[in-house]
């Protein structure tokens, strides 16, 4: 099956009331434990790369990955996205690398730290949108900021989305999906206490514009057995909380069509990798430690997509092509 669009992805899952999960990739096993778990589940997919996940694999690296992935597992409809663009430069590089999808998150400026005004954000979206649909891919808008710093990005204030706005940005940008601000935050550090999110905005912006998917970063639940797996093997994580699988689940059902999940897979490597070091300390070839990391990515994705309702979904999207993509647009 070809590398499709996020749109028909997200059309489907809004309509029929599930969500998609976006994992992030960085390298070769993350992908085959995505994918692996997709067949099994038989899900759509998301599949995607922030521009650290680029810079780390040199480019053309995980162009390649992804297509050994479609070429490997033709009946699973898969979408390439870019996470988190900075600007119309990281849009067009990922697009000229093959990418179905990319995110313009012009919430933040360039430096992906400083907010932007509605006035800038609506001005880098609209080109990318217009850039990105001549080539019939995607485009995953943001308003408002999230929680939390990534490697240096994020502005680590949480700037709640306006419905009034977000209804307006939709209008004037066409993006085919839009992240909200509902209280998520990204990383593994996330909260003390269970968070109480948003969920009127969700509720409001969906009853608004029901036709437009809508999109949780920040999504990863933390779970503690994962991190007590970390810090047994000698790790030092805190722990916190992340976004309870109910609310996300909630979401799913009024608007909520992607979710955006990268440190619990970061976590559930990590506890294998530390696990096989702590228990086999002879053992220096990465295929023995690799291995297990990639089996435990393998059944936290394959538990997301259960969760999220993805399962199953695989052969009901009505698969479009980029061309097909670029005829709609037009
Ligand atoms: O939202 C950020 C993602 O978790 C990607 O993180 O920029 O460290 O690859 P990264
Ligand atoms: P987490 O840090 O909660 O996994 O969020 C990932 C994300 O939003 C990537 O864009
Ligand atoms: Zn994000």
């Amino acid at each position: 099956m070809p590398i499709v669009p996020m749109k028909v992805l997200l059309d489907h899952a809004l309509e029929h009331r599930y969500a998609v999960g976006a994992y992030n990739v960085n390298n070769m096993e993350q992908i085959q434990a995505i994918m692996q778990a997709a067949t099994e589940t038989q899900s759509p997919v998301i599949v995607q790369a922030s521009r650290g996940a680029l810079k780390y694999s040199n480019l053309v690296y995980l162009k390649h990955l992804m297509l050994a992935a479609s070429e490997e597992n033709p009946d699973i409809p898969m979408c390439f996205h870019l996470d988190h663009g900075n600007n119309l430069e990281s849009c067009k590089t990922a697009i000229a690398l093959g990418f179905s999808s990319v995110m313009i998150d012009g919430s933040l400026k360039e430096d992906g730290k400083t907010p932007t005004t509605y006035e800038e954000n609506v001005a880098v979206t609209k080109s990318v949108v217009e850039y990105a649909h001549r080539f019939g891919v995607s485009v995953e808008g943001e308003l408002g900021t999230l929680g939390g710093i990534e490697d240096g990005v994020g502005s680590g204030q949480i700037q709640l989305t306006d419905p009034d706005q977000a209804v307006q940005f939709i209008k004037e940008t066409g993006v085919d999906a839009l992240a909200v601000a509902i209280g998520t935050s990204h990383g593994a550090f996330k909260f003390k206490v269970a968070p109480k999110l948003a969920m009127d905005i969700v509720d409001e912006i969906h009853r608004r514009v029901p036709t437009v998917p809508l999109v949780m970063h920040g999504s990863s639940s933390i779970p503690a057995e994962l991190v007590a797996i970390v810090n047994k093997y000698g790790g030092d994580m805190p722990n916190a909380m992340g976004v309870p699988m109910e609310s996300i689940q909630a979401a799913s059902k009024n608007g909520v069509a992607k979710v955006n999940i990268d440190s619990d897979g970061r976590i559930a490597i990590t506890g294998a990798i530390r696990k096989v070091f702590v228990e086999t300390p002879q053992k220096f070839d990465p295929r023995d430690y690799l291995k297990p990391a990639r089996d435990a990515l393998y059944a936290l994705v394959k538990q997301k997509m259960i969760d999220l309702g993805t399962a199953g979904h695989a052969s009901e999207i009505p698969v479009k092509t980029l061309e097909e993509m670029k005829a709609y647009y037009a």
